[in-house]
């Protein structure tokens, strides 16, 4: 069973998908192009709950009310580097979505997040966030992207990944209860070098060729 606030997307393409970007021998081009496709896929699931409105539209053949998206444009924000290999795939199908970059490393030794990059926009607090980072494992980057995203006033934000570890989810939701989690999976456990296993290997090494 799966903790409140969690969302595992279990689609037949994505499943399909994940399982292609876990193989080792997938080319870094495959990579990219199959972490596009599943955002769409994640990107529909966690917009789901997005509240409408009704406004009066003139078909050609006659008026109505039709619905129409609720309040500001939304916000995408990536975690750096891998974060914006969700972005391109969201932003086809949230095109006016504004778009805050959080820089964050892991520091290899102790795990830690560390912030090297931040822009947000300046009216974050009246606008839904959605926080971008295809590896969810000891939670750190998220719960530091999260709570610099807060202090820059943001109040509705929800965290979309591609893979969690179950430590990693339990830290999101014990530290940040607000915030729900929406993922294509979530893996065995962390290894001691804090990687996700099965997983994947480096989100962001992988993306860009870069190991
Ligand atoms: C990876 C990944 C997450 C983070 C997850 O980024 O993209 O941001 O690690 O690990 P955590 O949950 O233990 O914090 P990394 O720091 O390797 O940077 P990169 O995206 O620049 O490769
Ligand atoms: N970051 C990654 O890219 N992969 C992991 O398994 C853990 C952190």
């Amino acid at each position: 069973m799966t903790a409140k606030g969690v969302t595992v997307v279990g689609h037949p393409l994505v499943a399909h998908k994940l399982t292609l970007m876990r193989d080792k021998t997938t080319s870094t081009k495959s990579f990219r192009e199959l972490l596009r496709e599943i955002s769409h896929l994640l990107c529909y699931e966690a917009t789901r709950d997005l509240e409408l409105t009704e406004v009066t539209i003139e078909t050609p053949l006659q008026s109505m009310r039709a619905p129409k998206l609720e309040g500001k444009k939304l916000v995408f924000a990536p975690i750096l580097r891998a974060g914006m290999g969700l972005l391109e795939g969201m932003l086809d199908l949230v095109p006016s979505a504004r778009v805050a970059h959080v820089g964050l490393y892991r520091d290899p030794a102790t795990l830690r997040a560390v912030e090297y990059y931040f822009k947000a926009p300046e009216d974050i607090a009246d606008r839904t966030v959605i926080v971008l980072d295809p590896m969810l494992a000891t939670a750190n980057s998220a719960c530091a992207a999260i709570e610099r995203l807060k202090q820059a006033g943001a109040r509705r934000i929800l965290f979309v990944c591609l893979l969690a570890a179950p430590e990693g989810v339990e830290r999101i939701r014990a530290e940040h209860p607000d915030v729900p989690v929406y993922t294509a999976a979530i893996d065995e456990r962390l290894n001691d070098h804090g990687y996700i296993v099965p997983g994947l290997g480096d989100a962001g090494d992988r993306m860009y060729g870069t190991k």
